[in-house]
């Protein structure tokens, strides 16, 4: 298939690249290259790149007209920096999915948007959100990524024009900026400081290595029944501290301090991907502590 993928020079982007290559599609990349992006991400990587923006209407059209299929992963994905200013994740998290909803609609093109589990909110200690649970995003981010799936579920209603969702958990691996938590404390721990973790740490995220996400994404693009929203997750719950920790043990012993809590800290994100994992025959295979160590050995050669 031809594929143009959005957001392609970031993070999970160019581990997605590498995927649907492995698995034989032509792929484009379309990516503005913010602080975030970058060339290298794809280096030795053989997709068509494209410098642009999604929010580049007659861009991303001519581009959507070319291809099969589109995975739109481009966008602002830092919660802090959306605390901080919210502007750009408006622009690009809401108005650029919906330049690219649109362009697909019109070109009767497939399109695979890439969310969130934080359009939820915060999960309750025994809960895991489904598929079609209501939304009560705790966050600028995470408000822009329902909103995006606010215009998917509208355009459907309104247009007939039906595209997928895909929800997945917090991602770690290689290519991660440093800004994120893992890296960060990879790259903290790796050089000897202190780990910082917000409040007293409790919060808890599910850990979901990028390559396993990528996997998923190929299963997702090769999948052709009914399901329009998939979840991606790795039923790997940690809080923060016992994350920060165990990079720390792995690494050598760096310490781990509490430093002030951030406003709208959700305590526990969490999805059910039960259905999704049936559906498209995918679980994650790489062990947290597999995935961590060699995120450590990466950053020590850096
Ligand atoms: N990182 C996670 O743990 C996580 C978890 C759930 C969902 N997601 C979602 O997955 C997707 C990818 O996340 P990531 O962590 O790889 O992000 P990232 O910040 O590493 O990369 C984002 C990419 O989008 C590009 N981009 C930003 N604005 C753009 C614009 N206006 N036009 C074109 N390109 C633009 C950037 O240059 C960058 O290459 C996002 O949609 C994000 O919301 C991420």
């Amino acid at each position: 298939m031809r594929v143009l993928l959005t957001g392609g020079a970031g993070f999970m982007g160019s581990a997605v690249a590498r995927q649907l290559l492995e698995e034989g599609h032509a792929v484009t990349v379309l990516d503005a290259l913010t602080y975030a992006g970058s060339r290298a991400h794809l280096s030795g990587v053989n997709v068509d790149f494209v410098e642009g923006d999604v929010c580049d209407a007659s861009r991303v059209a001519a581009r959507v007209a070319a291809v099969d299929l589109v995975v739109h992963m481009a966008a602002e994905t830092h919660v802090e920096r959306s605390l901080q200013d919210a502007a750009p994740f408006v622009r690009t998290n809401v108005e650029g999915a919906r330049v690219v909803l649109d362009a697909c609609r019109h070109a009767s093109v497939r399109l695979i948007h890439v969310s969130t589990d934080e359009v939820f909110g915060a999960a309750a200690p025994d809960v895991a959100f489904q598929e079609e649970d209501p939304h009560a995003p705790g966050n600028p981010y995470a408000v822009t990524k329902s909103a995006a799936e606010g215009l998917i579920r509208v355009w459907e209603r309104c247009y007939g024009y039906s595209a997928s969702i895909v929800r997945c958990v917090n991602n770690y691996g290689a290519r991660q900026h440093e800004e994120k938590a893992v890296a960060g404390w990879v790259r903290r721990a790796v050089l000897g400081h202190p780990l910082n973790v917000h409040g007293a740490g409790g919060a808890v995220r599910d850990w979901l290595h990028v390559e396993d996400f990528a996997r998923g994404m190929g299963r997702v693009v090769a999948y052709n029944g009914p399901r329009k929203v998939f979840h991606l997750a790795a039923q790997c719950h940690r809080t923060n501290l016992e994350m920060a920790t165990r990079i720390a043990e792995l690494s050598g012993g760096a310490a781990v301090r509490c430093v002030e809590d951030r406003p709208g800290q959700d305590a526990r994100y969490a999805l059910d991907d039960a259905a999704t994992r049936v559906d498209i025959g995918w679980q994650p295979q790489v062990s947290l502590d597999d995935g961590l160590r060699r995120l450590i050995v990466e950053a020590r050669l850096r």
